[in-house]
C-alpha cells in the first residue's frame, strides 16, 4: 500500500502524526515511556495544572460504566510551578508536541499560569473551561459563553504560544461557546471534555463516587463527541482537536471525517498503554486503503445525504 503523510500542521505546530493523548489519561508521561518511546505521538496532553498544588476528591473517585468510565478525580496535581521544574524538562527530551493543560479559579490566575508556561517552553496551552469535577473554576467558566471568552482572552493576552480551549459537552448548545471563544481569539478549540454522570450501588443506596456526580468518557460518550465535533466544525474557522472515547483507527478516521484536524486519545490509555500508537497505526492503514496521500485529506471530509 502506498505510504501516507501522516504529518500536519493545528494551529501552527507542527505534528509528526495527527494523534495526541488526552489530559488527565497520561499523567506526565512518565509511566507510558516505560513501555515505549512516548516521542512517537503527534502531541502529549499533560495532566490539568493548577495555580497551587491540589490533592483531588476523596475517593471512591473512579467507577467502571458499561462502556466507559465515571471518574471524579478533582484535579489532582502538583501545581504549575513543580511541573515546569520537574516534568517539564523530562518531557523536552522527547520530539512531541507539549500541550499544557491549564485550570483557574480566576481569569488572573489562566493568565499568570499561561505567561509561567508559555515561557517555560511548552508548545501550546489547552484552557481547560469544562471540568465538571471541582467546585470552583472549571465548568462555570465553560457552560456560559461571555465567562469563557474573558478567560480565553486573559490567556491569549499573556501567553506567547497557540491557545486552545477546550469545550464541555454539558452545554445545550457547544456551538455557542466555541464561537464566544474564536471571537475572544482562540487558535483551536478540543472537545469533549467528560459527560456528567451517576452511578448508585443498590445495596448501600450510595452513589458510587464520594462526589456523588463524576465525568463519564470512554466509548460510550464516542457518537456524543462526534455529533459535537460535527456541529464545532462546521461553526467555526479554527481547527478542532476531536477527543471523547476514541480506541481505534476507525474511530478517529470518524472524528476527523466530522471535522477534526487532530484526535485525542483518553480512557483507551488506561485500558491498553499502547492505545494511542495502535489508533495512529489503524488511521494510516484506513488512509492507505483509502488512497490517501496525506491523512489530513480526511478532515471534514464527511459526505452528505
Ligand atoms: C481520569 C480522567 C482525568 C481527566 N483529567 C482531565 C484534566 O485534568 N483536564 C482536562 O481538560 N480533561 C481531563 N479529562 C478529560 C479527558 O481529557 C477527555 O476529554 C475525556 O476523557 C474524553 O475522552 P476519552 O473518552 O477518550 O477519555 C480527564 C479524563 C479522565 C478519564
Amino acid at each position: 500500500m502506498p505510504k501516507v503523510d501522516m504529518r500536519m500542521h493545528f494551529a501552527g505546530v507542527s505534528m509528526k502524526n495527527p494523534i495526541v493523548v488526552a489530559s488527565g489519561t497520561y499523567g506526565f508521561g512518565r509511566e507510558f515511556g516505560e513501555f515505549y518511546n512516548i516521542g512517537q505521538l503527534g502531541g502529549i496532553c499533560c495532566k490539568g495544572l493548577t495555580f497551587t498544588p491540589r490533592e483531588g476528591n476523596p475517593p471512591p473517585r473512579v467507577a467502571e460504566t458499561p462502556m466507559g468510565i465515571l471518574n471524579s478525580v478533582g484535579l489532582q496535581n502538583p501545581g504549575v510551578d513543580a511541573f515546569i521544574a520537574n516534568e517539564l524538562p523530562e518531557l523536552r527530551k522527547h520530539d512531541s508536541c507539549i500541550i499544557a493543560n491549564i485550570s483557574g479559579n480566576t481569569p488572573e490566575e489562566y493568565a499568570i499560569m499561561s505567561k509561567k508556561l508559555s515561557d517555560a517552553g511548552v508548545d501550546m496551552i489547552e484552557v481547560n473551561v469544562s471540568c465538571p469535577n471541582v467546585k470552583c473554576g472549571g465548568l462555570q467558566y465553560g457552560v456560559v459563553p461571555e465567562l469563557a471568552a474573558e478567560v480565553t482572552e486573559a490567556v491569549k493576552k499573556s501567553a506567547s504560544v497557540p491557545v486552545m480551549v477546550k469545550l464541555s459537552p454539558n452545554v445545550t448548545d457547544i456551538t455557542v461557546i466555541a464561537k464566544a471563544v474564536e471571537s475572544a481569539g482562540a487558535d483551536a478549540v478540543s472537545l469533549i471534555n467528560t459527560v456528567r454522570g451517576m452511578r448508585i450501588d443498590v445495596k448501600t443506596r450510595r452513589p458510587v463516587l464520594r462526589m456523588n456526580t463524576g465525568g463519564l468518557s470512554g466509548p460510550a460518550v464516542l457518537p456524543i463527541a462526534v455529533r459535537m465535533v460535527w456541529e464545532v466544525s462546521n461553526a467555526v474557522q479554527i481547527p478542532v482537536l476531536g477527543m471523547g472515547g476514541i480506541s481505534s483507527g476507525e474511530d478517529a478516521a470518524q472524528m476527523m471525517l466530522a471535522g477534526a484536524s487532530a484526535v485525542a486519545v483518553g480512557t483507551a490509555n488506561f485500558v491498553n498503554p499502547f492505545a494511542a500508537l495502535q489508533v495512529r497505526d489503524e488511521l494510516e492503514a484506513i488512509a492507505a486503503a483509502q488512497n490517501l496521500s496525506s491523512v489530513t485529506e480526511l478532515t471534514g471530509g464527511i459526505c452528505p445525504w
